[in-house]
């Protein structure tokens, strides 16, 4: 099962994200979607240091180079393919990825998508 995100063009290569909630065992969470080398990638938007939002402002995960995800907390960055802390205080975690895919007509989520939740950038 596949559920439609956003268009492609509304992930812009390095920039803001694709804000959402995505459904979880442990109910709706915060999850953001960006695009990176031309690929799509999405992980729950909660830090692998401490579990907080790392967005200063919604939808600002890249770094001033636009080449890691880094949390406005204390500064862990993350690579974007794979989410893996590369410095700061939780070196080696991962962010949760969550399944991304893109088709020609969209952006899709493998995981069911909160309703109204969507923020585009
Ligand atoms: S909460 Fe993200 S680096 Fe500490």
């Amino acid at each position: 099962m596949a559920y439609y995100l956003c268009a492609g063009s509304d992930l812009q290569e390095s920039g803001k994200a694709v804000c959402f909630r995505v459904m979880t065992a442990r109910g709706p969470e915060p999850a953001f979607a960006i695009r990176w080398r031309g690929q799509v990638y999405a992980y729950q938007n909660s830090c692998a240091h401490v579990p907080v939002m790392m967005d200063w402002q919604t939808g600002d995960f890249f770094d001033l180079s636009r080449q890691y995800l880094i949390c406005s907390m204390h500064g862990a960055w993350y690579a974007p393919d794979t989410g893996a802390c590369l410095g700061g205080p939780c070196r080696g975690a991962y962010l949760q990825a969550v399944p991304l895919t893109e088709q020609a007509d969209g952006v899709y989520c493998g995981w069911p998508i909160e309703a109204d939740s969507i923020q585009l950038p």
